[in-house]
């Protein structure tokens, strides 16, 4: 099967990692050209790790892809949402059926249910695509890379300090192995994006000074306790009924300037080619104060700074009924860039403006990429560090916005405040717990620790 000059089969790559076997000497010769070599078909299995929304939406788009795909097995916490996703899947009138038609192949004895089905899932893959709650990524990510498996993530990667430094030494073995990583920051894979971001890298507008990003729109789903229990017909342990509403426990989200501002900071960071080095800010909750919205706020505007003193404004919110915006902005030295894919010089004339029409969907381009790059055995995508990096700065926002105090990078990078805890069972207390009242501790400015 194998006609490279190191004698390795794509096979090979598609378990280990060329440099695995390669070794990296050997490696770093032919570094991006161990494609020319091989000319197999193999079919390269596909395993899913976390079976919502996202995950079947990724499955989707994976087994979509030109290459030889299939999806082998499936893990999930809750056998519903295995199978529900299974049946979304397999649905003949999805808009991707014809796509997906004969791979997937995932019988009733590769379906893992729990919380350790993670690792059955990587032992039969080629290629995991996890999309969990994030608060499980760095063990995920991390087991996935220690079987020597590429990897499709979602972010955030992680809800605390902790987790975003596994990622990022997982992510150093991943490039140390050339295992190709993709992570869900899906800006980075559309074209207005990589439109834009080129022209500003390139001076369009000077030098950037100032950086606006927002995540303000009314709110996600919850699944409360009572209707949670009604499915059921009986009565949930605290563990399960956290993680079915996951998005209101900071171990399990993040918080949602974690959970879904990520995308915008992580512009915010991407112009200014850095990371910030402090931030400041504040938030709270004023409509979510449900029982079933834990612990999490609705609103945090956050400055962050950056070596050179340039500031990122940052705002997030959580409230229906109120003037929403999702996007970014940059102000240059000879002009601003308002909106993504559109430049304005400082006399206010059109600089450039991207035509979005026609392109395609960025959901789907992180996977053919992926996929395109392991059926060809070439080493291309090393997303892990960054999706730390950004993980890590929407994780510094919450922390200044919780605690009311600048916080700065290195120290809220070594933070040993650790949310998500070593070992999981159904039985076992979560890290946070409702009070008599069936409410949670919320977060008060000046008085707690996050550090
Ligand atoms: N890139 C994007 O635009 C985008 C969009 C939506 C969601 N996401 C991300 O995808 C992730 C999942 O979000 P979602 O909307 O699909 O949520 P979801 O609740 O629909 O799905 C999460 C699934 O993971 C399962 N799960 C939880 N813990 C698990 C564990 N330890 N092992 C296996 N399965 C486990 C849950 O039971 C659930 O089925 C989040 O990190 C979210 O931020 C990204």
């Amino acid at each position: 099967m194998s006609n490279s000059p190191s004698g390795v089969s794509r096979r090979d790559f598609l378990h280990l990692g060329s440099a695995a076997v390669v070794g990296s000497a050997v490696a770093s010769q032919f570094p991006m050209s161990a494609n020319a070599y091989y000319s197999t078909n193999d079919e390269i299995k596909i395993g899913l790790i976390g079976c919502g929304g996202r995950g079947t939406g990724a499955a989707s788009q994976a087994l979509s892809t030109s290459q030889n795909v299939k999806l082998v097995a499936m893990a999930d916490a809750f056998q519903d949402r295995l199978e529900d996703s299974l049946t979304n899947l397999t649905n003949p009138d999805a808009d991707f059926a014809e796509k997906v038609a004969g791979r997937i192949d995932v019988p009733e004895d590769r379906r893992f249910v729990g919380f350790d089905g993670y690792k059955d899932v990587i032992a039969l893959c080629d290629v995991v695509l996890i999309a969990t709650p994030p608060g499980f990524r760095p063990i995920h990510f991390e087991a996935a890379v220690n079987a020597g498996k590429h990897v499709f993530m979602e972010k955030p990667v992680a809800t605390d300090a902790a987790g975003v430094r596994r990622v990022l030494a997982a992510a150093e073995q991943a490039k140390a192995k050339q295992l190709n990583v993709v992570v869900g920051l899906q800006r980075h894979y559309q074209r207005v994006y990589l439109e834009w971001m080129e022209r500003i890298h390139a001076g369009m507008i000077g030098d950037l000074t100032t950086a606006r990003v927002y995540w303000n729109s009314g709110g996600v789903w919850v699944r409360d306790r009572a209707s949670l229990e009604a499915d059921a017909g009986r009565a949930l342990t605290e563990m399960e009924y956290q993680m079915r509403n996951w998005y209101y426990f900071n171990w399990l989200c993040g918080d949602h300037i974690v959970e879904q501002h990520i995308h915008n900071l992580d512009v915010g960071n991407w112009g200014f080619n850095a990371l910030p080095i402090k931030a400041q800010g504040q938030g709270g909750r004023l409509v979510r104060t449900g029982l079933d919205h834990g612990e999490i706020f609705d609103h945090h505007y956050v400055e962050y700074e950056y070596a050179d003193g340039r500031r990122m404004i940052s705002q997030c919110r959580h409230m229906p009924n109120c003037t929403n915006r999702v996007s970014e902005a940059f102000h240059g030295t000879n002009g601003s860039a308002p909106n993504p894919g559109v430049l304005v010089s400082s006399s206010g004339h059109d600089l450039y403006r991207h035509n979005s029409k026609g392109d395609p969907n960025p959901y789907q381009v992180e996977h053919d990429e992926l996929f395109a790059a392991v059926a060809a055995g070439e080493f291309k995508y090393t997303d892990g560090e960054n999706g730390a990096n950004a993980t890590m700065t929407a994780i510094l926002g919450r922390m200044a916005t919780y605690s009311g105090k600048e916080i700065g990078w290195d120290e809220a990078l070594a933070s040993e405040n650790r949310l998500v805890p070593d070992t999981f069972s159904w039985d076992a207390e979560p890290p946070v717990m409702p009070d008599a009242d069936g409410r949670y501790a919320i977060p008060v400015p000046g008085e707690i620790n996050v550090l």
